[in-house]
């Protein structure tokens, strides 16, 4: 039977996408031709530089929704008042159309899992979990949006179904539902449950959105891997969805090998036609979200404090599972080492079929954790990766992460300290070059995100009177970086990136000990290897050195008398700095 809510009451803002790095640059020449964008929170959580401008942008042309995955509002550590307080910040500033993030735990300890991870269904732990839930939207002052995860694994304790479970949620705390239908089919595979009954168990006047996604066939599961078009199976579901809850705006997130634009609208148009073909004129009724939101009718002091009991039924689970997805060599070894009274805990508490074994089901999740880690370093450092060989990198990324827990909600932070734990490595310390080359591939990610500084100008120091120049001090802009190199870093760049061998480009670019500056203009980071004395008299600027000290560090430290043609060598240096964009302000004394 139809439950479709009142259309005062559910905004509908059509089909949309997931908006990805692939496309930052399609949203800043304002060429996002779908209904509106999907954006994860924890990516723009305190940036400027170019994910503030893609916001901006977007935020001009459509509706934009913020999703989180590191809310992880049903950790027995959460919520956490410092991620509360940097999304309340994006909020206010974005004004999304709504909030939403995962019904999951994804922190232990204040550590991050960056991983949806899934809780015990009892009336113990929604006790718990309703007031987390309340405290976040008392802290937004808006309804949340509450997605449904994939899962692999339940609890033994599970009393709850899931849609009972979502059902009873939305009812203590007045929380809204994104439902994602490819977690659904994931989901249910996984556990043998009917999708069809998991539709029909939840709130209809409740589901402000779907998810639409592609998932991975594993044999004897289905894993939510994000990556291809959206399968038949969830469209099936997707139609069936819009059958039974009326117009709901859609998203389709593809977020593994990001396809060309043109690829990711298509399925946006597909589930546009969908729409229109099971909802008729009523699919192209949009009604645009309130430019202010309603608080939610319930707050925290509401409900009933959890009791001691309801925090450890949400607890124990969790630092169980925590401890297996984060041990060294997996959770098989993990329970081997173990005694018989460690493994018949994880025996009681997580449950199993015979077609899909509760340490298979553990090892997907402890699978998933290292990959997570593992494959931001990838990304941020191929340069790395090409010089020491897949299985050296692979190596070094598990010590990494053996060691270096995550401790930032936003994932690709996690590569901050990768350089400075190279440094202290046995592979570091045999080739100092590797660390090097970390550094400076970190600056290349992190320079993106730093925030926008205008540049001084060819005609600002024009005007500087020439008897002035010996007493000027320049300050540099924010986003440039001066890294020593023993060997020149841009040529192997390049090499890199033409796949040739490691042993050949070495021969073909031999050490030369010199210096690379990293700096972003506009919204793209150069790089640009430098002479001995350029380096020097640019590292005496940025140590805040007048424009004689400059002069003298570029002419090998001589002062009065002997500084040669070093001025005008200066000066022109200058002259290029301001403009590629290196320098923020001069001052005269
Ligand atoms: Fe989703």
């Amino acid at each position: 039977m139809p439950d479709r809510a009142p259309a005062q009451q559910r905004p509908y803002i059509g089909h949309g996408v997931g908006l990805r790095t692939r496309h930052f640059q399609r949203a800043l020449d304002g060429e996002l031709d779908v209904d509106w964008i999907e954006v994860v929170s924890e990516n723009f959580m305190g940036a400027g530089g170019r994910p503030r401008r893609v916001l901006e942008r977007a935020r001009e042309a459509m509706p934009i929704v913020v999703h989180g995955v590191s809310l992880g509002v049903g950790s027995a550590d959460a919520p956490h008042d410092e991620y509360l307080e940097r999304l309340e910040t994006l909020v206010d500033w974005v004004e999304p159309a709504w909030v939403s993030d995962h019904l999951c735990w994804s922190t232990h300890e204040g550590l991050h899992s960056h991983a949806l991870l899934p809780l015990a269904r009892t009336p113990a732990t929604l006790d718990a979990i309703a007031v987390r839930v309340a405290r976040v939207q008392d802290r937004l002052g808006r309804q949340l949006v509450v997605e449904n995860v994939a899962s692999y694994i339940t609890h033994s304790a599970d009393e709850i179904s899931e849609w009972e479970f979502l059902t009873e949620l939305c009812a203590r705390t007045d929380c809204l539902l994104l439902l994602d239908l490819n977690n659904v089919v994931v989901t249910c595979t996984n556990h043998g449950w009917d999708a069809q009954a998991y539709l029909d168990g939840v709130p209809g006047e409740r589901v402000i959105q779907f998810h639409l996604a592609n998932h991975s066939e594993r044999g004897n599961y289905k894993f939510d891997s994000h990556l291809g078009a959206v399968p038949d199976e969830v469209w099936a579901l997707y139609r069936a969805a819009l059958a039974r809850f009326g117009p709901v705006s859609s998203l389709v997130e593809w977020d593994e090998e990001t396809p060309e634009w043109d690829a990711l609208r298509a399925e946006q148009a597909r589930a546009a036609a969908i729409a229109r073909e099971i909802l008729g004129e009523a699919a192209d009724a949009h009604r645009p979200a309130p430019a202010r939101p309603r608080p939610p009718a319930i707050s925290a002091a509401d409900l009933p404090a959890p009791s001691p009991a309801a925090e450890a039924a949400l607890e124990q689970p969790q630092t169980l599972l925590w401890r297996a997805i984060t041990y060294p060599t997996g959770a098989e070894t993990m329970l081997a080492a173990n005694t018989p009274a460690v493994r018949q805990r994880y025996a009681e508490t997580f449950a199993e079929t015979p077609s899909f074994a509760r340490i298979e089901r553990l090892e997907v999740y402890a699978n998933d954790y290292y990959w997570r880690l593992a494959g931001v370093l990838e990304l941020h450092f191929p340069t790395v990766a090409w010089m020491l060989g897949h299985i050296a990198f692979h190596n070094l990324v598990t010590d990494y992460v053996l060691v270096s827990p995550s401790r930032d909600p936003d994932l690709r932070r996690y590569s901050a300290g990768f350089p400075s734990f190279l440094s202290q490595h046995e592979q570091g310390e045999q080739q100092p070059e590797l660390v090097e080359v970390a550094w400076i591939e970190l600056d290349r990610v992190q320079l993106l995100d730093r925030e926008d500084q205008a540049p001084l100008t060819r005609e600002a120091l024009a005007e500087i009177a020439l008897d002035a120049w010996p007493e000027l001090h320049f300050e540099a802009i924010n986003t440039v970086r001066l890294r020593a190199c023993s060997r020149p870093f841009s040529p192997m760049l390049e090499l890199c990136r033409e796949g040739i061998a490691l042993e050949r480009a070495r021969r073909r670019n031999p050490p030369a000990p010199g210096h690379t500056m990293i700096w972003r203009r506009g919204l793209t980071v150069h790089h640009r290897d430098v002479g001995p004395d350029e380096a020097r008299a640019f590292r005496a600027l940025l140590g805040g050195k007048r424009f004689i000290e400059i002069c003298s560090e570029a002419a090998g430290g001589q002062l009065d008398g002997g500084l040669g043609a070093a001025p005008d060598r200066v000066a022109a240096w200058l002259h290029r700095w301001v403009d590629d964009g290196l320098l923020r302000a001069v001052r005269a004394p």
